[in-house]
């Protein structure tokens, strides 16, 4: 089988890595990692015409759309309209991500537990309802609706917190027009997770559970950002926990998208937050989390690649094999990320342990020498019999990767 990865960071990397084990593995537009595991085609994921025409000519049988931003965009319908597979949601079904208005809404019509929130455009009636929230003894949580890049979401301590977010949001246009529509939010407190699950015409079936850490400092202090790094498994996250969420979060969300006429072929990311010992869904994305990617496929056997196709091709989808292992992702970020992201460190890559692997992220090359080229730069991987022995080996990886400001948080997976 032939299969294209679309996209360039470390959930691409994972992806590609893995897959090339069971298939011919092509990646458009790669990265220096990915180019010594795959072949890769210099297209970038916004040239939706130039990645069909090398669908064609290569004769691709699977597409795998990485990252949201093309999914949002219509990526897979162009794909599809040509007659090409594709593992991914067309632009309606990537609405989940693209529209927390649209997300938010399915979530309350399907009754999944979600946080109470209202919607607003009005910067003066969302900062009195934040103040209503707040006076009520409530912290919230503001959203940019549209996609800003994982940068949207705003968790509050104070009214003054809340004001500014929606001030930068609705006044300022932080965000553009993705953040011209907000929706706010009862914070919710407890531990979370993710689930990436896939989905087909007549089943879906979870992946093994990670958890990610977003806080880009030690002790979950520090901005949020796209994750600094991701465990799995997660002992305290039962089988029976699990059922749970697909049965009130996932499965009523698949219903409410089919019953507005939305075929959704790809992954839904649930991120979860146990509230009063219940699970609650905090955020849909429409894709694999990033870096939960990376520890998920290091936890598979076979039959990864035949649950995305039977996905994609609407097909019954087998779960894959899961191995009674354990993995670690530690990311490795440029000095000011998420603030400022670097570019043109040069990198050295010492050696990597056995049984730990570079995926990379925000690197390039300049006269064949290894740059970074973004703010989360390389996601050192391992996997292990369990948990400490993949945490170890993991940071031995982490401290391989050498540039000039390199950080990361080194408290990954150490409550685990
Ligand atoms: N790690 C969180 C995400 O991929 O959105």
């Amino acid at each position: 089988m032939r299969v294209l990865v679309v996209g360039s960071g470390g959930r691409e990397h994972a992806l590609a890595w893995k897959l090339a084990k069971e298939a011919e593995v092509i990646a458009a537009p790669g990265n220096p990692g990915i180019a010594e595991d795959v072949e890769t085609v210099s297209i970038s994921t916004k040239r939706h015409q130039e990645l069909a025409q090398l669908c064609l000519d290569r004769q691709i049988d699977l597409v795998i759309v990485g990252p949201e931003e093309p999914l949002i965009e219509g990526l897979a319908d162009v794909l599809r309209e040509k007659g090409i597979t594709v593992f991914g949601p067309g632009a309606d079904g990537a609405g989940l991500e693209g529209s927390k208005v649209f997300s938010k809404q399915l979530m309350q019509r399907a009754g999944v537990p979600t946080s109470p929130f209202e919607t607003f455009t009005n910067p003066t009636v969302a900062k009195e309802y934040a103040k209503a929230r707040y006076d009520a003894g409530k912290a919230v949580v503001v959203k940019a609706s549209g996609n800003a890049l994982g940068k949207g979401v705003v968790v509050t301590n104070t009214y003054e917190e809340a004001t500014d977010a929606i001030q930068q949001m609705l006044v300022g246009k932080q965000f553009g027009l993705a953040g011209s529509k907000i929706v706010i939010e009862d914070r919710l407190e407890g531990p979370e997770f993710s689930i990436l699950t896939i989905v087909g015409d007549h089943n879906f079936v979870s992946l093994p559970v990670a958890q990610d850490h977003k806080r880009s400092l030690d002790g979950n202090k520090g901005p949020n950002t796209g994750g600094m790094g991701a465990f799995s498994p997660v002992s305290w996250v039962t089988p029976d926990l699990v059922k749970t969420v697909e049965q009130t979060i996932i499965k009523p969300t698949i219903d409410s998208l089919r019953e507005q006429g939305i075929t959704y072929r790809g992954t839904i990311f649930s991120g979860i937050m146990m509230d009063q010992g219940k699970p609650h869904c905090l955020e849909f994305n429409v894709r694999m989390g990033d870096p939960e990617t990376q520890v998920v496929v290091a936890r598979l056997g076979n039959g990864f690649l035949k649950a995305l196709y039977a996905a994609a091709t609407g097909n019954i989808i087998e779960p894959p094999e899961v191995l009674d292992n354990a993995a670690v992702s530690i990311v490795v970020a440029s000095e000011h990320y998420p603030i400022l992201s670097s570019k043109g460190s040069p990198i050295t890559l010492l050696e990597c342990p056995v049984g730990a692997k570079f995926f990379h992220a925000g690197t390039s090359l300049l006269n064949g020498e290894l740059i970074t080229n973004g703010g989360r730069v390389m996601t050192a991987t391992a996997a292990a019999g369990n948990l400490r022995d993949a945490r170890k080996l993991a940071y031995r990886a982490a401290a391989a990767v050498v540039f000039e400001g390199a950080r990361y948080r080194s408290d990954i997976a150490a409550d685990a």
